[in-house]
């Protein structure tokens, strides 16, 4: 299908069957497969490796704090970030926009003030803004999405006003594939006082990332939607903004002096890794980052693109299907979701799953924007680079099966 070639042997999941058939995993949105290469790298570190970082004065936990730090200097190479010390190991991405809402929201927002957002977002990019405008008293407004399911600019103008201290927008939508409009934002809000926060959780995997080019201050993302493991992400920060971010949890390593009364943090960004880090966790994501670099993110990006043009193609064959998503692939990402007729999502998740095929049903965590949409539930094919033509082959044949079943005929 493209440059990337088939990949499928480097991920032993892939190898198993369901129903007799190789298993078509098409949930990668949730999260990915992992390559031999990072199972291997985190089963060597338990078995060589495993110390506690920063705090032993022997030779195996320097070894594992090295590795540890590799890895972040690692990330930060992939997000093209001017130094490791810019990236902060998170639990995920969530936890990641959490260090912002608390860190930054909290301690600047008040009453008058506004935050940004869209109705694509993910709960992760709305909840906690809204648990930290509880507190402050700030107020949350929302651009809208538009008929091709892409963000709605037009009245970005009205919109950012000198209220909006916080901006925050997702990368690529994990509903309806649509790339988030990152790029206008930053232009936007490069003239007024308010910060701009990614949510790259669909974006980072799918697609090359450089954050000097990006105009954000903030990115977040997630480690096993890319590769890694689960209990990873990232926190990216422009230097200053994480200079100024405050610590939303206290603990060992975050500090240099504790007294009774008072304590100094720690250099950034260790000021925002309290208690014993996920270390075989950020190690396992060095290593899965070392394997989308050897792929390369242009030809992931373009493997994306390929695949998603002929799932989109094969599945508008099928009568009474549905699409929720942009046609273009220029601008979407591989998040293909859809109803056919009026099946529930859960039953033809069901009958898919019989025929080998693994999707999502649900509202995917963005019950504002399925509200937005006019749909309960969808079902969600999303796609990663060990996907091949055959498996939206196989998808689509097992759709056509749902069809007999539910009498669609
Ligand atoms: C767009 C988007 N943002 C944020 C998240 C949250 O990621 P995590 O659950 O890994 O923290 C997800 C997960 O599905 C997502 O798709």
């Amino acid at each position: 299908m493209t440059d990337l070639g088939d990949v499928r042997g480097d991920f032993p999941l892939l190898g198993r069957t369901f129903e007799g058939r190789p298993l078509v995993y098409l949930d990668s949105a949730a999260t990915t497969q992992k390559p031999h290469r990072v199972i291997e790298t985190i089963d060597r570190y338990y078995r060589e490796l495993n110390a506690n970082v920063h705090r032993g004065a022997y030779r195996l936990s320097a070894a594992a704090t090295d590795a540890y730090e590799e890895a972040r200097a690692k990330v930060a190479r992939f997000i093209g970030a001017g130094s490791p010390e810019e990236v902060v190991f998170t639990r995920g991405a969530t936890t990641a926009l959490n260090h912002v809402a608390y860190g930054w929201g909290l301690h600047r927002l008040g009453s008058g003030d506004r935050i940004l957002l869209t109705v694509m977002e993910h709960h992760s990019n709305i909840v906690p803004w809204q648990m930290v405008a509880r507190l402050t008293g700030a107020e949350l407004v929302y651009l809208d999405v538009d008929d091709e399911y892409r963000v709605d600019l037009s009245n970005l103008d009205e919109l950012l006003d000198e209220r909006v201290k916080i901006v925050s927008v997702s990368g690529m939508s994990n509903v309806t594939g649509a790339l988030g409009p990152v790029a206008e934002l930053a232009e936007a809000v490069a003239d007024t006082e308010a910060v701009l926060v990614v949510d790259g959780a669909q974006l980072v995997p799918h697609a090359p990332v450089d954050v000097a080019a990006l105009g954000a201050d903030f990115l977040a993302f997630s480690g096993h939607k890319m590769l890694g493991p689960t209990g990873i992400g990232v926190l990216w920060g422009r230097p200053e903004r994480l200079a100024d971010l405050e610590p939303t949890e206290g603990g060992g390593e975050m500090i240099v002096d504790v007294t009774l009364t008072d304590a100094k943090w720690a250099p950034v960004p260790h000021r925002f890794e309290a208690g014993t880090p996920p270390i075989a966790q950020a190690i396992g994501l060095g290593a899965a980052v070392d394997y989308l670099e050897d792929l390369g993110m242009d030809a992931v990006r373009a493997h994306e693109e390929a695949i998603t043009a002929y799932a989109l193609d094969r599945l508008s064959e099928i009568p009474d299907l549905t699409v929720y998503g942009p046609r273009d692939v220029a601008t979407r990402g591989g998040a293909v979701s859809f109803e056919l007729g009026d099946i529930h999502a859960h039953d033809l998740a069901t009958i898919l799953d019989e025929h080998g095929v693994a999707v999502r049903a649900g509202h995917h965590c963005a019950k504002p924007l399925m509200r937005r949409l006019g749909a309960v539930a969808t079902t969600r094919a999303s796609f990663y680079v060990y996907n091949v033509a055959e498996d939206v082959d196989r998808l689509v044949e097992a759709l056509w099966k749902a069809r007999e079943v539910f009498g669609l005929d």
